[in-house]
């Protein structure tokens, strides 16, 4: 788990919020890294009271961790459409644009995210921001990863080859592919830039989410809860 210590009061206050909003009976799409995890917690503890809930998780991490919490899980084969989904991010601006993807989940995060009726982003308020300047998660395959190199960088962006920690070599993602951190400095149109980057052939996905519906963001006096207009 990446900064397992930084803030994690806060982590857990916003996780456990977007916990609250689910329901018995509901089919709920399961974030990946260390904020949504006090939300997968918090549903293993309503479901040991007897609340009948089913996830889809985005990542072997959310798969492991849901069932040593005692959450049923389901596929999107089996439920295409979800209640819900929840997931943390690395920045969220004021327009609701958020970028993820630190921990290279970002591709089946983003299908999950499309899947549910409703995506709710938990995390503390060091990740909201007034515009997006983060360095945006690119998944690649590996046979197209010179092409997406040259043309990442014609968009203007610096991309950097993920490398593994305690792992030699590249990250290779949860999909077997590999994933660029592109630097683009200050993004002033992340819908522009979203849909530039998934023009790229042998690109699965980026980080640049354009969906999200409502935000728990822990702040030093409790968790406020901010949706999006028209939502
Ligand atoms: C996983 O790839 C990411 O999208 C995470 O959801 C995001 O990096 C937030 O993780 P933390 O809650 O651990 O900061």
């Amino acid at each position: 788990m990446r900064n397992p210590s930084l803030n994690e009061a806060g982590k857990r206050a916003a996780g456990e919020s977007a916990a609250s909003l689910v329901e018995d009976g509901m089919v709920v799409g399961l974030g990946t890294g260390s904020t949504v995890a006090w939300t997968i917690r918090k549903i293993g503890e309503m479901v040991k009271e007897g609340m009948e809930v089913l996830g889809v998780p985005t990542s072997y991490q959310s798969e492991s961790l849901a069932i040593s919490c005692g959450i049923r899980l389901t596929t999107l084969a089996q439920n295409p459409v979800l209640d819900l989904a929840i997931d943390g991010a690395d920045q969220v601006d004021r327009r609701f644009f958020v970028i993820k993807g630190g921990g290279a989940a970002h591709t089946r995060e983003k299908i999950v995210s499309h899947c549910a009726r409703r995506f709710v982003v938990v995390c503390d308020q060091s990740k909201h921001v007034e515009q997006l300047t983060a360095p945006v998660p690119v998944e690649v395959l590996a046979f197209g990863s010179g092409l997406a190199y040259r043309r990442l960088q014609e968009m203007g962006g610096k991309p950097v080859l993920r490398m593994g920690k305690m792992k030699d070599g590249p990250v290779i993602t949860d999909n077997g592919n590999l994933v660029m951190d592109v630097d683009f400095g200050i993004i002033d149109d992340p819908g522009v830039l979203a849909a530039r980057l998934s023009s790229i052939p042998g690109v699965l996905d980026h980080g640049i989410f354009c969906n999200l519906d409502e935000l728990h963001l822990a702040r030093a006096d409790g968790v406020e809860i901010i949706r999006k207009p028209g939502r």
